[in-house]
């Protein structure tokens, strides 16, 4: 059974008594919960690389913009500590709200070109959410290195950044986005999408591998790729807008001609849920 810490102060000296006493390397993985294989891969990758393997589960109000879903995120503690115990993890943070936030944070991240494209347009203050919290995290574990889903890549590339312009001392270790058999991104939020929605959620995988044979073609301008993907995915029920398809190199620079390792990012809304996707150009022999 993993140990559960909801004060930071009591985690703090669990790591620091392992790190010094024990010259354990610390591994982290920061969730929001509702725990998957997603979650789990991310476990994994940390066990293999550490001595001690800490999960936080804290659903982070910070991020969330008004009337998006913080209220109807879900939220399972008992079952998250479950498949902690599974995975063999260490030791669970699961903070309270007065203990992460105090008081509202004045503190205002923003990484010029990263924060303020993409989901960061799209979502105005959300990537200030998750640098205080990511960073807030870092400060109460202090781990040798973090786990980050390529799932969100965009998030991974910020996180990169905030930690080397701080010279924050932790290594950010990127684990690439595990699918279900059909192609969907696992994805806490897939829980809110019925069967007939999840179908056309398949649209994303599909619209990856779309643009792959049309790569192979020869097809490589940016936007021409961006509106075939769009067009084919606004072709199924239940999509209800596309709120960006993008093409970038793996820097999340714009491209115009799509080259192997650039990225095609999007979030698409499937009834009342919204998802969000990305692909590395190159991953799929087709
Ligand atoms: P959450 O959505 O719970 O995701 C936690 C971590 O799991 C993230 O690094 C995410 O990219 C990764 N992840 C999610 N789905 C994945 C998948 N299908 N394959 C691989 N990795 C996946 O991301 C957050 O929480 C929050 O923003 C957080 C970083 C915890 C800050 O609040």
């Amino acid at each position: 059974m993993p140990t559960l810490f909801k004060r930071s102060r009591e985690i703090r000296n669990y790591v620091r008594s392992h790190r010094c006493e024990k010259g354990h390397a610390v591994g982290f993985v920061p969730t929001m919960g509702y725990l998957h294989e997603g979650h789990r891969k991310l476990i994994r990758e940390s066990k293999i690389q550490n001595d001690l393997t800490i999960v936080s589960i804290y659903v982070n109000p910070l991020q969330f913009g008004e009337g998006e879903d913080y209220e109807r995120y879900p939220r399972d503690l008992q079952r998250d500590i479950g498949i902690c115990e599974e995975e063999g993890v260490d030791a669970v943070f699961a903070p309270t709200d007065e203990e992460m936030y105090p008081e509202r944070p004045l503190v205002s991240i923003e990484i010029k070109g990263l924060t303020d494209v993409l989901e960061g347009k799209l979502r105005p203050g959300h990537f200030n959410g998750v640098c205080n919290v990511v960073l807030k995290l870092f400060n109460i574990i202090q781990p040798d290195r973090a786990y980050f889903g390529e799932k969100d890549y965009q998030q991974l590339k910020v996180v990169e950044r905030l930690v080397k312009d701080l010279k924050i001392p932790v290594e950010v270790v990127p684990v690439a986005t595990v699918r279900d058999g059909e192609g969907l991104a696992l994805s806490s939020r897939n829980t809110y999408l019925s069967p007939e929605e999840r179908e056309s959620a398949l649209s994303l995988y599909r619209s990856f591998l779309l643009a792959e044979r049309l790569l192979r073609d020869g097809n490589r301008d940016a936007n021409f790729l961006k509106e075939a993907i769009r067009d084919f995915i606004l072709a199924h029920p239940h999509v209800r807008k596309v709120d960006y398809v993008d093409i970038r190199d793996e820097k999340l620079n714009p491209v115009q001609e799509v080259k192997e390792g650039d990225r095609i990012l999007l979030a698409v809304w499937v009834g009342d849920t919204r998802l969000i996707d990305n692909w590395r150009v190159g991953d799929a022999k087709v």
